[in-house]
């Protein structure tokens, strides 16, 4: 079987700086130190509201790493104006709400596809590949599709919310299914919300799925492990299930 990637998201670290305003700790940082323990990515989430990763994160990060960065993004005029000028390897759109704790759903791609048609040649032809984060959806990955996106992402947080083995069951039967009919077009496909330590390795052995992208469970572990051990605990369980 073909190796899975993981992507760290590193939101987190800036989370906790931007509780004190301090000036540590420092995004840049932790990519780098999730870098040398073997991230394939590193993805930031420049939300509007700017609660926890800054424009100058984003481009320190793009500055120091030798892998890509995966920038998430609403689908605003302002955000694509901003990541025209970034021009991140990798950019993916989100859903955003302001009052959310953390991305609650998949972008509504079949119900705005000439916006997201538009926003995706915009900046494809920036240089960016292009992700859409969607639910695990038939008539949305046909969307992406007609959309011209490179890549989805598929959300695991309804999965990872489950609380009991049989809906648990039934969830990743729903993004198993998902992954079998997107691995029949032209998109690279990706999972990633809500995966931890100990959900992570179903999701991880579906063969079709290229890259992880995964944050608050590393950044979590982090706190009593250090994050190169963290990143690399949930590289070895994911290199586990491909065996
Ligand atoms: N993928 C997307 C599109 C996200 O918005 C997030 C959260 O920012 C993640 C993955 C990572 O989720 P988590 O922090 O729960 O691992």
């Amino acid at each position: 079987m073909k190796p899975i990637k993981l992507g760290v998201n590193i939101d987190h670290v800036a989370t906790l700086r931007q509780a004190r305003l301090t000036r540590y700790p420092e995004p840049a940082h932790a990519a780098l130190v999730a870098e040398q323990a073997g991230a394939d990515s590193i993805t930031v989430h420049l939300r509007e509201d700017r609660r926890h990763i800054q424009e100058r994160d984003v481009k320190m990060i793009q500055d120091v790493l030798t892998i890509p960065v995966n920038l998430e993004l609403a689908v605003t005029a302002k955000m694509l104006a901003l990541a025209e000028k970034l021009r991140p390897q990798y950019c993916c759109f989100v859903p955003e709400r302001r009052a959310e704790l953390t991305t609650e759903g998949g972008l509504e791609v079949a119900g705005q596809l000439q916006k997201l048609r538009a926003a995706c040649a915009t900046l494809r032809a920036n240089g960016s590949k292009v992700s859409l984060f969607i639910a695990a959806d038939a008539v949305q990955i046909d969307a992406a599709v007609a959309a011209g996106a490179d890549m989805i992402e598929i959300h695991t947080g309804h999965y990872a919310d489950c609380t009991d083995a049989t809906s648990r069951a039934d969830e990743l039967d729903k993004i198993a299914r998902a992954v079998e009919y997107a691995a029949q077009t032209p998109l690279q496909i990706n999972a990633g919300h809500g995966l931890h330590y100990h959900n992570v390795q179903p999701i991880a052995a579906l063969e079709r799925v290229a890259e992880l992208n995964i944050g608050h469970a590393i950044i979590a572990r982090s706190i009593f492990s250090g994050l190169h051990q963290a990143v690399k605990d949930m590289k070895t369980l994911m290199d586990e299930s491909r065996r």
